[in-house]
């Protein structure tokens, strides 16, 4: 047995959903929302949130110890971190991605065995049924918590996209699959010489308008209700799509490059952000379990490197392509006409 090695990343990993599900857990109960008022003790919380007392102690300082809580005495309180982004209240939430993965990707994830065995989505439509989005979007409640989700994961590209791209040169952008519209919002801002539209399916139309509105630009942005397996691409000079490609089979990839690039002119671009894999495919994890997930949630979608995505571009006819890193795991793919 060699010395040097030791087990501790193999258990690590392994038992990670511990650490996982206590935060998932915490933020379902709104523990973060109710501190934000202010350090509270272990009865007046575990009151609230209607902890069993036979673990409520342990549940809290595990989340201390996890270095989500801090506790002063016999008070227990967020830290900047909790109380900035996982407080319901502040326009600074990213908890909800974390709502979604507790109510939906946590449970289908337990069948990753099977997915990988057989090829076959593991979410609603595990049994048959209509695909993910029509499943979503049949209940406006989960409509809602699944667009606020993907501004949730979305929000750190979002702004730096709104400041890397040179903006300068161009006047009109689209957002095609735009969910809440927080990339055409974030664009907006920085960006007062641009209009811009939203396109998505109809019933996104509400959810979007409520926030450009809430953000202040909806004088420059408008909606456009549509299906991209029906309709081209609004007319802009530039096309943005955000973890929209890894949703679909390649076919369907190829399908919607070509659509960017009928609707841009001459000089314009299609920019493409997400977890891009390494072209190596051996350093961005989060990117290639990314795609494990679309093997979870979706019939044919997976995702891809730099180099696969600038390959599909070129073929569509774009004539030059670059990748810029974003923020943590995520990059775009540029492609000028
Ligand atoms: C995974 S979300 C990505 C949302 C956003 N672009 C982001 O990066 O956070 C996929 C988006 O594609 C939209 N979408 C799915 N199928 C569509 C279709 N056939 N036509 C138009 N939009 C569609 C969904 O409504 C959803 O807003």
């Amino acid at each position: 047995m060699n010395e040097q090695l030791t087990p501790d990343k193999i258990l690590q990993t392994g038992l990670a959903f511990w650490a996982s599900k206590t935060l998932l857990s915490a933020i379902e109960m709104g523990l973060f929302t109710e501190l934000s008022h202010g350090p509270e003790n272990l009865d007046a919380i575990g009151g609230r949130l209607g902890l069993h007392p036979r673990s409520a102690r342990d549940f809290l300082d595990a989340l201390v110890a996890l270095g989500f809580l801090n506790r002063t005495g016999e008070r227990y309180a967020n830290t900047p971190e909790t109380d900035l982004f996982l407080d319901r209240k502040k326009p600074s939430y990213v908890g909800g991605i974390l709502e979604m993965a507790n109510h939906r990707l946590y449970p289908f994830w337990g069948h990753l065995t099977q997915a990988l065995r057989t090829g076959a989505p593991q979410n609603e439509t595990r049994n048959g049924g209509p695909g993910i989005f029509e499943a979503l979007y049949a209940d406006p409640a989960r409509l809602r918590e699944f667009l606020a989700a993907m501004t949730g994961i979305s929000h750190g590209a979002n702004m730096t996209i709104a400041r890397a791209f040179p903006w300068k040169d161009h006047r009109t952008f689209v957002d095609v699959g735009t969910a809440q519209g927080d990339l055409a919002a974030q664009i907006a801002l920085a960006n007062p010489q641009l209009q811009g539209f939203g396109f998505d399916l109809p019933e996104v139309a509400p959810v979007f308008e409520d926030y450009v509105a809430a953000i202040g630009v909806a004088d420059r942005l408008r909606f456009v209700p549509g299906d991209f397996f029906k309709q081209d691409f609004p007319q802009a000079d530039v096309v943005l799509m955000g973890h929209i490609l890894h949703d679909w089979d390649l076919p369907t990839k190829k399908m919607l490059i070509k659509k960017a690039f009928d609707a841009v002119p001459a000089g314009g671009a299609l920019i493409v952000y997400e977890a891009i894999i390494d072209d190596d495919r051996s350093k961005n994890a989060f990117g290639l379990m990314m795609s494990l997930n679309m093997l979870i949630e979706t019939p044919g979608g997976f995702d891809y490197t730099g180099a696969d995505c600038a390959g599909w571009m070129k073929e569509a006819g774009f004539s030059s392509t670059r990748v810029e890193p974003l923020v943590g795991p995520d990059s775009m793919v540029i492609g000028i006409k």
